[in-house]
C-alpha cells in the first residue's frame, strides 16, 4: 500500500458525523459572510493563541498583507523575512509595495537566525534612506522561531514583528503559544495545516484593539463607522461554512498536535544513528508542532528515489530560496544566504499526519534506512 505525505480522508472521515452536523447548522442558519460561527471561532481560536483578537480572513496570505497594512507597512518601507519559506511570506511584503530585506536561517532549526537579522538591519540602516519597518518571523515546519532574541534585535530596531504561524498551529515558545508573541500573529487554515479548513481560510490574532479595529475595517473594503470608508482595503473575509467546520476540529488541535510529537520521536529514534541524515531538533524553549517532519541529508535525492520505488510520498519543503526565485533574483543579485542555500539542497519531508500509523511509520523508516 502507497503512504501518502498527507491523507485528509482519514481525519476527516473520523469527525464526518460532526462536520455534517456543523455544516448543516449553517445551511439552515443561511447566514454564510462574517456570521456567528466566525464572531465564535475568531474568539476560541485567539483564546487559543493567549491573544485578546482573532479576525477571520480569507488565507494565510491575506492575514499576513493585512496584518502589514494595519501596522503602517507601504511602499517605500522595507521587511525581513526569511528566504527559506513558502512563497506567501514575501508575496504579502510586496502586496503592501514595501521590499523584502531576505535574512538567512539558522541550520539546526531552519528559522530565522536572529545575529543574520541584526547585521543585515544594521547595513540596510547604514545606507541611510532605506527605512527597516518590520520583520516576519516563520516558525517553519511547526518549530517556533527563538522570539527572545527576534524581539531584542527588533526593539534595537525599531521593527514591528509579525509572526508568520501559517505552520505552527499549536507550537509553542518559552510556554507560549506562537501568534500571540509579536504585535499581531498570522495563520493559514489552509487543507494540509495543522488546523485545516476545506477551503481557504486564514486569521490574524492580535491584543492591540486598535490594531483589531483597523483589521476588522480592512478586510471589507476599508469600510469603517457609519458605513463610511476612510481607505481602500480588501475583500477578504472569512465565511461561516469554514469557521463551523474548523470550530469542530479546533477542539481537536492539542491532540493532533500531541499525536504529531510522538510519531515524530519515534522517527527520530529509528533515523537517528543513520549516518549522512540529520533529524529535526527542538531547541530549549521550543514546543515544535511538527507540521512537517524534515530530514536533511546531502544524498537527499537517493533517499527520495528510494522511497518513491516503496510508493512512500517525501517531499522538498522548499527546493529555491525565495531571493533565487525568478520574482526575486533581480532585486537579489548580490546576496548570499549561504545557510539558506545548503538547506535547501537537503531537506526532505517524510509522510507525517495524526492518522498515520505506527506500522507506515515503521515503513517509512526501513526504507529510508535501506537508502
Ligand atoms: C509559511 C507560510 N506562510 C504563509 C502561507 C500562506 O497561507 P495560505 O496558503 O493560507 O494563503 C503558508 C501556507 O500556505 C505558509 O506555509
Amino acid at each position: 500500500m502507497p503512504i501518502p505525505l498527507l491523507n485528509l480522508t482519514r481525519q476527516t472521515e473520523n469527525l464526518r458525523p460532526e462536520l455534517e452536523r456543523a455544516a448543516r447548522d449553517v445551511l439552515r442558519r443561511g447566514e454564510f459572510i462574517l456570521g456567528s460561527q466566525v464572531a465564535l471561532f475568531e474568539k476560541e481560536f485567539a483564546r487559543s493563541c493567549s491573544a485578546r483578537f482573532g479576525i477571520g480572513v480569507a488565507s494565510g496570505t491575506d492575514a499576513l498583507e493585512l496584518a502589514l497594512r494595519a501596522l503602517g507597512v507601504g511602499a517605500g518601507d522595507w521587511v525581513a523575512v526569511p528566504s527559506m519559506t513558502f512563497l506567501a511570506t514575501a508575496d504579502a511584503v510586496l502586496h503592501v509595495r514595501a521590499r523584502p530585506l531576505f535574512v538567512d536561517i539558522d541550520p539546526l532549526t531552519y528559522t530565522m537566525d536572529p545575529l543574520d537579522l541584526d547585521r543585515r538591519a544594521r547595513s540596510l540602516g547604514a545606507s541611510g534612506r532605506k527605512r527597516l519597518k518590520a520583520v516576519v518571523p516563520v516558525h517553519l515546519y511547526g518549530h517556533p522561531c527563538d522570539m527572545d532574541a527576534i524581539g531584542v534585535v527588533a526593539r534595537r530596531h525599531k521593527l514591528v514583528v509579525v509572526e508568520d504561524a501559517a505552520q505552527a498551529a499549536g507550537a509553542r515558545w518559552k510556554g507560549r503559544p506562537v501568534g500571540g508573541l509579536g504585535s499581531a500573529g498570522c495563520f493559514s487554515f489552509f487543507p494540509t495545516k495543522n488546523l485545516g479548513a476545506f477551503g481557504d481560510a486564514g486569521m490574524v490574532v492580535t491584543s492591540s484593539a486598535k490594531l483589531d479595529r483597523r483589521l476588522r475595517s480592512l478586510r471589507v473594503h476599508g469600510r469603517g463607522a457609519g458605513d463610511l470608508q476612510a481607505e481602500l482595503g480588501r475583500n477578504s473575509r472569512l465565511d461561516e461554512l469554514q469557521a463551523a467546520l474548523l470550530r469542530v476540529k479546533l477542539k481537536r488541535l492539542g491532540a493532533w498536535v500531541e499525536r504529531r510529537r510522538k510519531l515524530a520521536a519515534e522517527y527520530t529514534r529509528r533515523l537517528l544513528s543513520l549516518s549522512g541524515l540529520v533529524c529535526p531538533v527542538e531547541m530549549p524553549g521550543a514546543r515544535h508542532a511538527f507540521h512537517l517532519y524534515v530530514i536533511r541529508s546531502p544524498r537527499r535525492e537517493v533517499i527520495r528515489r528510494a522511497l518513491e520505488r516503496e510508493g512512500i510520498a517525501a517531499r522538498v519543503y522548499y527546493p529555491v530560496p525565495l531571493h533565487k526565485q525568478p520574482l526575486h533574483r533581480s532585486a537579489n543579485r548580490g546576496v548570499r544566504l549561504p545557510e539558506t542555500e545548503k538547506a535547501c539542497k537537503e531537506v526532505l519531508a517524510l509522510p507525517l499526519f495524526p492518522e498515520l500509523t505506527m506500522n507506515e511509520l515503521r515503513r517509512v523508516c526501513s526504507a529510508v534506512t535501506s537508502a
